[in-house]
């Protein structure tokens, strides 16, 4: 099976570069794989699906029970608890695929917009529906207020059996969520205490949305697992996330202060969105940390690109390159080629959008903006859970390496406190 690669060849790095940092990588590797490091007790995720057991057969069944009782459900969740299962839902069903699949798939408490709740509550009014409700904390308020709108409609729509219709993926014993659901008798699933929400997809938080919308969870497993095994190679020159993580840290060094996560597949444009908050919750703190940004090309060639291209050396890029594209297209012959394009006729569209990262590639690297390439050899769940994982585990390193904790995210807090008082919260 072809596997997933790093091409450091236009990131402007020397060799002699990558052998200084080597030893730091090494040993921010080691501190995390022997649970060294600080919040060592929030790494649960690294053998999380060796240990997953019975929930990956209790997720199986209530994707059963609810296959022919749903025409959509609602993912209530905020950050770590449904950046993931977004970007895999769209990602693998692919663009516009709530028009196209069964059962559509809505996301709500990520936001405190009446306007986006009202709007939902009548897309799904007369559709048959599910909720799946995730909070670790069981307290975030855009997800609990969204949660009391919602679970008023089902209870208004389904009376009792509206229990059952409820999913609940949160703590083990502790918060609010907890105590409805148990008061309600809401099937629950279970976040680990050893993980962090922005670590969570290769939990129920992602698997059991994944489950629901027909996703391959086994195969999302078995990236996991691939990535597991590989990725805790101590061998800098055989690990690409070592790799990754050194050139990141380089780059930052360098004085780069924006990386951005490139695609050129808009069904992946929220994979970006889970990477940033990956990125940016886990070393955005002590005043260090490099922004992490998205675009996505050719897109945003036509607005964000004049600044990659010409604006201020801060940036460098991180391409996620698709290698195989699935349900591509062939540009058609015109008879009378008035836009002159007959010489691209016959071309699948996979092939051009490979030409215009070859080029921008090019163009940016002549406009001394460092470009690294991740290649995947195809977009499924075997690659997508293998993609997280290596995200994870980067940036874990990365972080550990730039002596940062990586699992903590007290800034979080502070627009919390402020809001809470304004509110008049006793
Ligand atoms: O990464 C994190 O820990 C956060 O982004 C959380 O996922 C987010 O704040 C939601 O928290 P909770 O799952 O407790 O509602």
């Amino acid at each position: 099976m072809e596997n997933i690669t790093l091409n450091l060849d236009g990131s402007f790095i020397s060799k002699q570069e990558m052998e200084n940092i080597k030893s730091e990588i090494i040993a921010a590797h080691e501190l995390l794989l022997n649970r060294e490091g600080v919040s060592s007790d929030m790494t649960g995720w690294i053998d999380y699906v060796d240990r997953i057991g019975d929930e990956y057969e209790e997720i199986m069944s209530a994707k059963e029970y609810i296959k022919d009782k749903c025409e959509a459900f609602i993912v209530l969740g905020i950050g770590g608890s449904y950046l993931g299962a977004k970007a895999a839902i769209e990602a693998i069903r692919g663009d516009f695929h709530n028009e196209i699949e069964k059962p559509a798939v809505y996301f709500a408490g990520q936001n405190l917009s009446g306007s986006y709740l009202k709007k939902l509550k009548e897309v799904v009014s007369n559709k048959e529906i599910c909720l799946i409700v995730i909070s670790k904390s069981g307290t975030t308020i855009e997800t609990a207020l969204s949660f009391r709108v919602l679970k008023e409609l089902m209870e208004e729509k389904y009376m009792d059996e509206s229990k059952k219709r409820i999913f609940v993926v949160t703590d083990k014993n502790r918060g609010a969520l907890k105590k409805i659901s148990d008061l309600n008798g809401y099937k629950t699933f279970v976040i680990p205490d050893d993980i962090g929400g922005r670590y969570s997809v290769i939990t129920p938080v992602g698997l059991l949305p994944m489950a629901f919308a027909n996703l391959n969870v086994q195969e999302f497993l078995n990236g996991l697992k691939s990535g597991a095994e590989e990725y805790k190679n101590s061998c800098f020159d055989e690990n690409i996330c070592c790799q990754y993580a050194a050139a990141r840290n380089i780059l930052n060094r360098r004085g780069k202060e924006v990386e951005i996560l490139v695609n050129y597949e808009p069904s992946c444009i929220s994979i970006a969105e889970w990477w940033k908050q990956l990125f940016g919750e886990s070393e955005g703190k002590e005043g260090k940390g490099l922004f992490p940004a998205s675009l996505n090309f050719t897109t945003d060639l036509h607005s964000m690109g004049q600044f990659v291209q010409e604006g201020r050396k801060i940036i460098f890029e991180t391409t996620l390159n698709i290698e195989n594209r699935r349900d591509d297209m062939v540009v058609p012959f015109d008879d009378r080629d008035f836009d002159g394009l007959n010489y691209i006729s016959g071309k699948p569209f996979s092939y051009i959008n490979q030409k215009a990262f070859e080029g921008t590639f090019m163009a940016h690297s002549e406009g001394e903006v460092p470009g690294i390439i991740i290649n995947v050899p195809e977009m499924n769940e075997y690659y997508l859970g293998k993609i997280f994982y290596f995200f994870m585990m980067s940036c874990a390193i990365s972080g550990y390496t730039n002596n940062i904790d990586p699992f903590t995210q007290p800034g979080v807090e502070h627009y919390k406190k402020n809001m809470f008082s304004l509110l008049g919260k006793r």
